[in-house]
């Protein structure tokens, strides 16, 4: 059989860590309540093979290990799940930040600058900056990444960052309806009909998923009319669905994707009564992009009205190099707590179970018997210190084999 380990919090661990955490994260750890008396939690992950959690409670009562990983009472939470990012691109947009930061406002009309660097970067250079951003990301705690294309916009280049996109993870998204491209402008149906086309067809293979950046204030966005055929589309095609919704004004967005099926709808800065309404009681999870907010100077996202509603909340980065332009989930939970009220609690589980959900997995985001042995140690007591600590580089990958 696998080699089973065991992890041990360790005695001194105080109160709460590590089976608050996967509680919190939505595990299904019937020992919890134990723990929480006892010697804290004990995933223990059977490795190897498959790498799935076989076994969780008190460490006194684990069945037999080959091998006993102390992590000295600090707290085990699930890897980050980060449901949205755009980390296929090249160059940056330091100068249009700086700029926002003295006042200009955005409205996606920086997204050409980037596609014309993406465009003109090689193969090679695509893949080394994707490789350092997951790595990046990876250091910060996250252990499942979704991955966009968008900044291509030909059928050729967004068929190429898909492909790079795949290597490095399964969860792949077709964003050809980002933006309207600078050789589309004023012709944004013709546009539609390329990405509904031709485009969907080559991408589709090599894409879980399709997006659509729907926002009809936008001259560089899409409406809701044009949104719908390239959701219907994908859908056709057999990809899940995802919006980029009520990002830069209310709109159609939230309420297409819910009306859809959509697994997530992704910002919500700007929602409507009847947009949290249809979101309650859907099975589409609301993404919150804190770092969006934090970068752009817009209002932050009404997180309580949808936790409030009982609407099932993500937190993800939003990773680009325009709005959010941060691998960190920790930084998104700190932001969650600080400025949308979310607690400790409700932001550890949209990170986690929560961006789990957003992308419709269950082996992931949570400790609990079958998911995946995917775990993070934080260098602190308890998951309250990933926004108690804004910052601090807490989260260290649990190694549970080498
Ligand atoms: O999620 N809103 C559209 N897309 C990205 C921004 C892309 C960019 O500005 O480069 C987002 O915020
Ligand atoms: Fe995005």
């Amino acid at each position: 059989r696998d080699a089973a380990i065991v992890v041990e919090l360790g005695a001194s661990a105080e109160a709460g860590t590590a089976s608050d955490a996967s509680a919190e994260a939505g595990t299904d750890t019937g020992a919890s309540a134990e723990a929480q008396r006892g010697r804290r939690a004990v995933p223990d992950g059977v490795p190897a093979s498959d790498d799935r959690v076989t076994w969780v409670g008190l460490a006194a009562a684990a069945p037999p290990a080959d091998r006993v990983i102390d992590v000295g009472g600090r707290a085990v939470v699930p890897s980050f799940v980060d449901s949205h990012t755009h980390l296929a691109f090249a160059g940056d947009r330091a100068a249009e930040f700086a700029a926002r930061m003295a006042g200009e406002s955005y409205d996606g009309g920086g997204i050409a600058s980037t596609v014309a660097a993406t465009r003109g970067a090689s193969a090679e250079a695509l893949r080394a900056r994707l490789a350092a951003l997951v790595a990046e990301a990876r250091a910060q705690g996250t252990g499942t990444i979704e991955i966009k294309s968008g900044y291509g916009l030909t059928v050729a280049d967004e068929l190429r960052l898909l492909r790079l996109a795949r290597e490095v993870t399964g969860e792949t998204t077709f964003l050809g309806a980002h933006v309207v491209p600078p050789e589309y402008v004023g012709r944004a149906d013709d546009y539609v009909d390329l990405v509904t086309g031709p485009m969907l067809a080559e991408c589709a293979p090599h894409a879980r998923w399709i997006d659509v950046f729907c926002e009809p204030g936008s001259p560089h966005a899409f409406d809701g009319d044009q949104s719908r055929a390239v959701l219907l589309a994908g859908r056709a095609a057999g990809l899940g669905l995802r919006v980029h919704a009520g990002q830069l004004g209310p709109g159609p967005g939230v309420r297409l994707g819910v009306e859809l099926g959509a697994a997530a709808v992704d910002h919500g800065t700007h929602l409507t009564r009847e947009d949290v309404d249809a979101l309650a009681g859907s099975t589409t999870v609301a993404t919150l992009l804190p770092g969006v907010e934090f970068s752009t100077g817009s209002p932050y996202p009404d997180a309580r009205a949808l936790l409030d509603a009982g609407v099932r909340v993500a937190l993800a980065t939003d990773c680009n190099p325009g709005t959010s332009f941060t691998s960190s989930m920790p930084l998104c939970i700190a932001l969650a707590v600080r400025e949308m009220h979310m607690t400790p609690a409700e932001a550890l589980w949209a990170a986690t179970a929560g961006g789990a959900l957003a992308l419709r997995r269950d082996d992931v985001g949570r400790l609990g018997i079958g998911a995946r042995a995917d775990l993070t140690v934080l260098d602190a007591s308890s998951h309250v210190h990933l926004s108690y600590r804004p910052g601090v580089p807490l989260a260290r990958t649990l190694a549970l084999t080498g």
